[in-house]
């Protein structure tokens, strides 16, 4: 099972203007939006979204992945959660089309770089609603804080140590859509008004850009005051809104404005800590919900690819089986002996294939390892698993022998390991949800690379090596 998260976003200016053409600065923030996918026998795609109303943004996700990427059309499923509402406006429609994705492109072994899944996740967002800059997809993927300009054009991380914000809800659901196109009828009809409007914004954001890199907050509320004025002009704020930025500049702020779509949602104030209570307290006394969350957070990444409830084959030291546990009692308890099962291939020139294991496993994350190995799942025998690890980790498979069963034991658990011999010059079609890379090393410099820890080793590694005859 595949398992990514991506996290919500906050507008912080430049809303509107950017839907043409004009920049943005956006943050991540610290609500995450978690996407399982996992193949499965049946034929199907299976959807399971509890929280999200409408599954609309995963379909489509699926969809666009499997004409771009020629995934199949069926046989894995899609599990969403989220720790935050949907009714906030913090993006989760952005967040749950990048973490789909995301978790395809590895459950199908696609290399892509987040240029490429900006531009996937960016054209699905908009092939379900329509309209919208992109700005809320990038956040998603890049994390941070960004200068953002409309379709991607621009996207610039910002390095910004704090952003001393208080968030707001209004209690009000805004509609995205019927916004924008409420803006596109104003600039209809007063093209030149509104596209003057869009430029002193952009000038905002621009500056604003250059404040929040200095730490001037002060000088950052102002241009957020002003960025406000303008959004009152175009006709995107409330009464709500408006009631509650002017309780919190009462109270101290020395900015605030909405952020988003207006209509609802929330508004953000900018402040010294020590006007933060007086300002949270006046935003509800003005009927608003206080919701803390912190900017800047990262963006998609990839959590632990492993399924701790896995069952494992506990046995004893000569290879009797006394029962089963789950992956992780067997990672987190010595006395729990589990099988597992390695291969050491070699190209027909002698020399060996070790693999770099991917920073998302459980244990050895980052180490160098075997070829290739894996946990013997209960009703599965030795070989059958090696069999199925060569597939899913190297996309090859070949006839395999045995060279010695023993067991090893490092500070975190205790395996028997089963480890094989196969023969195969590649080409290796690697899975990087489990493996980062795989390199050939000849015999001679191996043990050189292992003195020097140019190439630090698992305990299994190290000792099935020795078996093999590669390190003395
Ligand atoms: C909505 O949160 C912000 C808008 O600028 C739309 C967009 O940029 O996609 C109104």
């Amino acid at each position: 099972m595949v398992s990514v998260t991506a996290p919500g976003k906050l507008l912080l200016m430049g809303e509107h203007a950017v839907v043409y053409g004009y920049p943005s600065l956006v943050t991540a923030i610290d609500e995450r939006l978690t996407v399982e996918a996992e193949k499965i026998v049946d034929s199907r795609v299976e959807v399971n979204a509890p929280q999200a109303g409408d599954t609309r943004f995963v379909d489509e996700s699926v969809r666009q992945a499997q004409r771009a990427w020629g995934i199949p059309g069926g046989g894995f499923r899609i599990n969403t959660q989220s720790t935050f509402s949907g009714k906030y406006g913090f993006g989760s429609s952005a967040a749950v089309t990048v973490a789909t994705l995301k978790a395809l492109a590895l459950l199908y072994q696609k290399d892509i770089d987040q240029r490429k899944l900006f531009d996937i996740s960016y054209k699905t967002v908009i092939a379900v609603q329509g309209v919208g800059s992109g700005f809320d997809v990038a956040a998603a993927i890049y994390g941070g804080t960004i200068y953002f300009v409309t379709g991607g054009k621009v996207i610039e991380p910002l390095k910004s140590n704090e952003l001393p914000f208080i968030v707001g809800y209004t209690g009000v659901k805004a509609d995205t859509t019927t916004l924008i196109k409420q803006v596109a009828e104003k600039k209809e009809k007063n093209p030149e008004k509104v596209e003057r409007i869009f430029q002193a914004i952009a000038k905002l954001v621009d500056e604003a850009k250059l404040r929040i890199l200095e730490g001037d907050w002060e000088r950052v509320g102002r241009l957020m005051d002003f960025n406000q004025e303008y959004l009152r002009d175009l006709g995107v704020s409330s009464e709500k809104l408006e009631a509650m930025i002017g309780a919190a500049k009462k109270a101290g702020a020395w900015g605030a404005k909405l952020s988003g779509a207006g209509g609802g949602d929330c508004m953000i104030a900018v402040a010294r800590s020590d006007k933060r209570e007086a300002i949270r307290k006046a935003i509800q006394e003005a009927g608003g919900e206080v919701i803390d969350v912190h900017p800047n957070a990262q963006g998609v990444r990839v959590e632990t690819t492993d399924d701790q409830g896995e069952v494992f084959i506990v046995v004893d030291k000569d290879d009797k089986v006394l029962g089963f546990r789950s992956r992780y009692d067997c990672h987190h308890d010595k006395s729990l002996i589990h099988r597992t099962v390695g291969a050491v291939i070699v190209d027909t020139k002698g020399n060996v294939l070790l693999q770099k294991r991917s920073s998302s496993k459980d244990t050895g994350a980052g180490l160098w390892g075997i070829s290739c190995a894996g946990h013997v799942r209960k009703g599965q025998v030795y070989e059958e698993t090696l069999h199925r690890e060569l597939q899913e980790e190297l996309g090859v498979d070949m006839p395999i022998s045995l060279i010695a069963k023993f067991v090893v034991q490092d500070d975190q658990e205790s395996e028997m390991a089963a480890l094989y011999r196969g023969v195969s010059n590649g080409p290796f079609r690697i899975n990087h949800e489990e493996v980062e890379c795989v390199e050939f090393f000849s015999p001679r410099e191996l043990p050189f690379k292992v003195a020097t820890k140019e190439i630090v080793l698992t305990k299994c590694a190290e000792i099935s090596l020795q078996k093999a005859g590669f390190l003395s």
